[in-house]
């Protein structure tokens, strides 16, 4: 039975037991931090689970894409080295909301493998729970499976509930005990039952894992029980392929056989040779290239943190791999083709997206390939030592200089049977860290001491604050009593208004004074979390620790901003619209001049799209809606459907922001309407990284402004063309033509003149011993007409050397050209540098022909009249 035939069984089968087919959600949770990829088919139902969202169905049916690389579900070190594996595969589940529970999930999962998948049933064997005595006899009794193929495993994992026979989604949510079945491949595959001192080997695969949810974990580790216990199952597709196909190892199902074709014809092309066919190293080729190109398909590029990292991880240990084989240009990103023939037709994603995937994962690899030449011969020259551990330092060295992810220098050391310090790695990357942060102090202020009061933030509603206590002065970092008038310094103050520089958004400006004193404040930055630094110039008098200032916001400042931060919600909201939801927020920075905001996307965005996110943005302004803030749980946050940012920190409270149709986190200030916003226009759109765009945009007055100016612009040349603005680009195209008509003629011109002046020249010409000698001026010639007259003169002379020059103020042009018979004996490059000489510069070129340019014009007729002697001594 082929793959595509077991995903449909499966799904129809669970229909017929009225269950509801879902489609497989992205590899990328939407809107939960807590999750790095999907790792299972419960994900998108986790809420369903917790009992705080309803579907309307209480049994679904799924086949979706998993990633387990990294986080608390992670294969990738496996992947190659076992036959069952994978860094992303497909997980089959059924589940039930509240519904069914032990006896039918279990019953319906005997009946799909031994009467519709006909697996016989002395090779299934099952574990359960420890303590789960109710799945014990359900198995035994109701399903009739033998004693001595069931098998009891409690908590095997160091901790209450850490078992293999109990499942968390992640170190929080739901979970519960669960029972797994076994396939038995035979004898002739080395490996023992579940719960065996061998299990790890390939003979006892666990085929699928029947869950049935009754807690929820929450951060403090306790289990809180479930409004409805409820079932969650997982067959991996490939696994019980394997199983349907009578084969024993996951590559050989027809799913992977294509992939493995294509992996080692892009190898060779890319200069591998003699390679083992079967080598393991294909294996790893054929599975990163499904996980690599799902998660680009979802939105995720290769970077150095979160997602993206895991993404550069996977991809560049493919292309170890394929360099391993003997492949020294990028191979891999051709697998796509490969993949989306295999899988395109059941996720169309993957077609829908095959280019812009094949071009960010070429980019990564073109990038790998620079560096891992030299970062291999490191590795090698370290291992070559015989040591058995690679020091720490080598490995930071190669993932510092070289890109090699430190797992990646571990898979390569693992083939040698050598570990990796790992500690030691973590102690260089710390102190790399720390380097960098002192770097980073002056602006940061992170290194400045402070150990008073927090300051209280009020600027969400107020931009001036009264008799603001003073706690804490800087001046050069360190922390003093006293700034005086003149002295750049930091002020804490117990009360502010001032936003400090978080989230993107720059920190305000203003100044704080009192009746003897004045600090002016050019910047905020947070010295702690709730701890603001206020930097700036004491102008007046003196600013002491304890003294009350009335501090002030720069208020129009602070409106342009709001304004620009606004905006960049909205626009945000529209590039997912517009663009689609792989659109992810990759950096912002707004300040009162603009908005700047990087997002993931493959290809520059056309003007339509660029006109339809401002028409989009300028509808939300038009329609005046309010701005509101609330402050509320994450959990709360992520049910309201609040865009969050992976791999952001987010405390248990957050304030999520929404304006118009959008809702996000957002700890910045905002307008009260966004009406207030005025204009929005898009002002320029770039690439800064593979597959990340950048847009930056304009609002209010600076709109406004931009696009006077632009109009007074359009004025200015409408009037030096004596055109009506709208018939400029009618006009500057007509124009252009013109130019390029003129420029045919003038150069046909110049063909005329040259060809005139070099008959006047040859009458000049002197014959000495058989060669004629010509040194002359051309009246405003330039380097091509001299080169032209030059031919035009060696072909009327036959035999020839020539010094041609012109004149442009002091600045002297010279050619020199000798025919071809003559060059053994006259070198225009020596030629034309005896005459440059003279006239304060110098050339060269080929024996027949040179060129030089010269400063000093009033010493060229004396240089000209010198040629003929100087030829007639070689001659
Ligand atoms: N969620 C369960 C698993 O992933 C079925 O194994």
């Amino acid at each position: 039975m082929k793959a595509a035939q077991i995903r449909s069984t499966f799904l129809k089968y669970f229909e017929s037991k009225g269950h509801t087919i879902v489609a497989s959600s992205p590899v990328v949770p939407g809107d939960d931090p807590t999750l790095l990829f999907t790792n299972a088919g419960m994900n998108q139902f986790k809420d369903v689970f917790l009992g705080f969202d309803k579907r309307p169905y209480t049994r679904a049916t799924t086949s979706q894409k998993c990633i387990r690389a990294g986080g608390k579900h992670n294969d990738l070190d496996n992947v190659g080295y076992t036959a069952r594996h994978h860094t992303f595969f497909e997980m089959l589940g059924n589940f039930s909301f509240g519904d069914y529970f032990k006896k039918d999930a279990i019953s319906y999962a005997w009946e799909l493998l031994t009467e519709h998948f006909k697996l016989p049933k002395d090779k299934l064997w099952v574990t359960v729970y420890q303590e789960d005595d109710e799945a014990y006899e359900i198995w035994n009794k109701v399903v009739g499976v033998p004693a001595e193929r069931i098998v009891r495993i409690g908590d095997n994992k160091g901790g209450r509930y850490m078992s293999d026979n109990f499942w968390m989604m992640g170190d929080t949510g739901p979970c519960g005990p669960c029972t797994e079945i076994f396939f038995d491949h035979g004898p002739e595959i080395a490996g023992g039952p579940p719960g065996s001192p061998d299990e790890d080997g390939d003979r006892y695969i666990e085929i699928w894992n029947n869950v049935f949810m009754q807690f929820n974990r929450t951060e403090d580790g306790v289990m809180h029980p479930l409004p409805k216990p409820s079932v969650d199952t997982g067959m991996g597709l490939e696994r019980i392929a394997t199983v349907l196909q009578g084969k024993h190892s996951n590559y050989e199902i027809d799913l992977f056989q294509n992939l493995l074709a294509a992996a080692r014809e892009a190898v060779t092309a890319s200069g591998g040779e003699g390679f083992d066919p079967n080598s393991p190293s294909l294996k790893v080729i054929a599975d990163h290239i499904r996980a690599c190109s799902f998660t680009v398909a979802d939105g995720v590029i290769p970077s150095n943190e979160g997602r993206g990292y895991v993404l550069r991880r996977i991809t560049r240990r493919a292309i170890r791999h394929g360099y391993k084989l003997g492949a020294r240009t990028p191979f891999f990103h051709k697998l796509v083709a490969a993949l989306v023939a295999e899988m395109g037709e059941a996720y169309p994603e993957l077609r829908a997206n095959e280019k812009r995937i094949t071009e960010v994962l070429k980019t990564e690899e073109e990038r790998f390939f620079q560096t891992i030449a030299n970062g291999m011969e490191i590795l090698e020259g370290a291992l070559a030592t015989g040591a058995k551990v690679i020091d720490g330092e080598t490995a930071f060295k190669l993932h510092d200089t070289y890109g090699f992810p430190v797992d990646l220098t571990a898979d390569v050391c693992r083939e040698r049977d050598v570990t990796v310090d790992q500690a030691g790695f973590d102690a260089a990357m710390a102190r790399q860290r720390e380097q960098a942060r002192a770097a980073g102090k002056f602006k940061m202020a992170a290194g400045l001491e402070y150990s008073g009061a927090a300051t209280t933030f009020h600027g969400y509603d107020h931009l001036a604050r009264e008799a603001a206590t003073v706690t804490a002065i800087y001046v050069d970092g360190a922390s003093v009593q006293q700034a005086n008038a003149g002295d750049d310094a930091v002020i804490v103050l117990d009360h502010t208004p001032f936003y400090a520089e978080s989230g993107g958004q720059c920190g305000d400006s203003g100044d704080m004074r009192n009746a003897t004193s004045r600090f002016v404040v050019e910047d905020t930055l947070k010295i702690q979390a709730d701890v603001f630094g206020h930097h700036g110039r004491v102008v007046e008098g003196a600013v002491k620790v304890g003294d009350t200032l009335n501090a002030k916001v720069d208020a129009e400042l602070r409106a342009k901003t709001v304004r620009n931060h606004s905006a960049t919600h909205l626009m945000h909201k529209a590039l997912r619209e517009v663009l689609g939801e792989h659109v992810q927020q990759k950096g912002s920075q707004v300040t009162p001049d603009r908005t700047r905001f990087d997002f993931s996307h493959g290809q520059p965005l056309t003007d339509e799209e660029i006109r339809e996110i401002e028409a989009l943005v300028n509808a939300e302004i038009l329609a005046n809606a309010d701005a509101q803030a609330q402050v509320m749980a994450l959990d709360d946050a992520q049910k309201s459907g609040a865009m969050m940012l992976f791999g952001e920190k987010y405390g248990e409270t957050v304030r999520v922001l929404s304006i118009g149709s959008s809702k996000e986190l957002c700890g910045g200030t905002h307008v009260k309407r966004t009406g207030d916003i005025g204009l929005f226009k898009i002002v320029a759109e770039g690439g800064v990284a593979a597959g990340v765009r950048r847009v930056e945009a304009i609002t209010g007055d600076n709109a406004l402004a931009y696009t006077q100016k632009l109009e007074s612009t359009v004025n200015g040349l409408a009037a030096l063309l004596k055109a009506t603005p709208h018939d400029v680009p009618a006009r500057v195209a007509a124009s252009q033509d013109q130019i390029r008509a003129l420029e045919k003629e003038i150069a046909a011109l110049k063909g005329k003149l040259a060809s005139a002046q070099g008959d006047e020249l040859v009458a000049q010409a002197v014959d000495i011993k058989g060669v004629k000698v010509l040194a002359a001026r051309l009246e405003g010639a330039d380097a091509a007409t001299l080169r032209n007259t030059m031919d035009q003169l060696k072909n009327k002379l036959k035999t020839a050397a020539i010094v041609l020059a012109a004149v442009d103020g002091a600045k002297v042009q010279l050619a020199a050209g000798v025919t071809a018979d003559t060059t053994a004996k006259v070198k225009a490059g020596e030629l034309v540098n005896f005459v440059a000489q003279q006239v304060g510069g110098k050339g060269g070129g080929k024996p027949d022909m040179a060129m030089a340019g010269g400063t000093d014009a009033a010493a060229l007729p004396q240089a000209l009249a010198g040629v003929q002697a100087w030829v007639a001594d070689r001659l």
